[in-house]
């Protein structure tokens, strides 16, 4: 990329000529959450591609993010900045295991979390996000047997909320599986008027000691509500920089990783950056595509969730 170009002026232009629509995920670094059009949770981003009549949508986010935008908008161009941007989370979760795996528990409803492939959704029944999950959940009749995909850590939060039982595939996000309960009482022990916070893709060591546990979106209402205050966060950091805006009174601490920096970044989301994201708006490119057998058994477990999740 020219270094003399301001990419800022240049990602607007190209917006705005191409009629392109940029939705950022909480986990992308400042300077793209500062150009987006929209920043949310996975459920928010999925109704803003849902909802939109632009031309293009630009997906700063992973793939998975990316391709229920693509599912939901078959006619639309959906663009990801860096196609490797995938998710350890969905990658435990590999479709043909997978249908094994549903085969061998075939009286059971698979709801399946939004982060996973569009073959993975294609096997399931219902879709659901981390804010959406507890009400699918408990709109099921009490009897019926649920099979849950692919967080081990959501679908066992999820369980205890629900007072449900359900059969979990064992997944985990790299992210989230790696905060440390013995750092995180140190880093209260230090700030006991702190309140945690934590995402339900946490272990339940952690889980255990969080004050409120919810999606991104949610972490970052119930701290602009509740604040001024102290708040330790357990999730990826790059939610700090609406958390900040939102209450600048409020003090916010990252939960310390088992290892390496005090704070955690997806390392997949991390791939896009402000220059990938000029380029692939000036060239339309990467694309996400897939097949449209997929895409129209993926697109059905997807609709009832957006039905379920209002
Ligand atoms: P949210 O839906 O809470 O934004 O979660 C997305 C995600 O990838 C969490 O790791
Ligand atoms: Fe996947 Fe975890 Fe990154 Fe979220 S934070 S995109 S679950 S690897």
């Amino acid at each position: 990329v020219d270094a003399s170009l301001d990419l800022h002026a240049e990602i607007n232009r190209l917006k705005s000529e191409k009629n392109a629509l940029l939705l950022a995920h909480y986990y992308q670094e400042a300077a793209i959450q500062e150009m987006a059009d929209f920043v949310g949770d996975s459920l928010g981003l999925a109704r803003e591609a849902a909802n939109t009549d632009a031309e293009i949508i630009v997906f700063a986010g992973v793939h998975f993010m990316a391709e229920t935008a693509k599912i939901l908008n078959p006619e639309k161009k959906v663009l990801l900045p860096d196609l490797n941007a995938g998710c350890s989370l969905a990658d435990t979760c590999p479709p043909d295991a997978f249908e094994a795996f549903c085969n061998e528990h075939p009286d059971h409803t698979v709801i399946t979390y939004v982060n996973s492939s569009a073959a993975v959704k294609a096997l399931s029944d219902i879709i659901c996000t981390s804010s959406s999950a507890a009400h699918i959940i408990e709109q099921l009749p009490e009897d019926e047997k649920i099979l849950f995909a692919p967080d081990r850590n959501l679908g066992a939060y999820l369980m205890r909320e629900t007072g449900r039982d359900m059969v979990l595939w064992d997944g985990v996000c790299i992210v989230h599986e790696t905060f440390s309960e013995r750092k995180l009482l140190r880093r209260a022990a230090e700030h006991p008027e702190a309140e945690i916070l934590a995402h339900p893709e946490c272990r339940d060591a952690v889980l255990q000691h969080a004050d409120f546990v919810g999606s991104t979106s949610q972490i970052r209402r119930y701290a602009r509500d509740n604040g001024p205050a102290t708040f330790i966060v357990a999730t990826e950091e790059g939610i700090l920089h609406q958390m900040r805006k939102d209450n600048p009174g409020n003090t916010l601490i990252p939960a310390p990783p088992e290892s390496g920096c005090n704070c955690s970044q997806c390392p997949h989301m991390r791939l896009n950056t402000i220059e990938k994201l000029y380029l692939c708006l000036e060239h339309e490119a990467p694309e996400v595509t897939m097949d449209a057998s997929v895409r129209e058994q993926a697109l059905v477990p997807i609709e009832r969730m957006m039905t379920m999740s209002q």
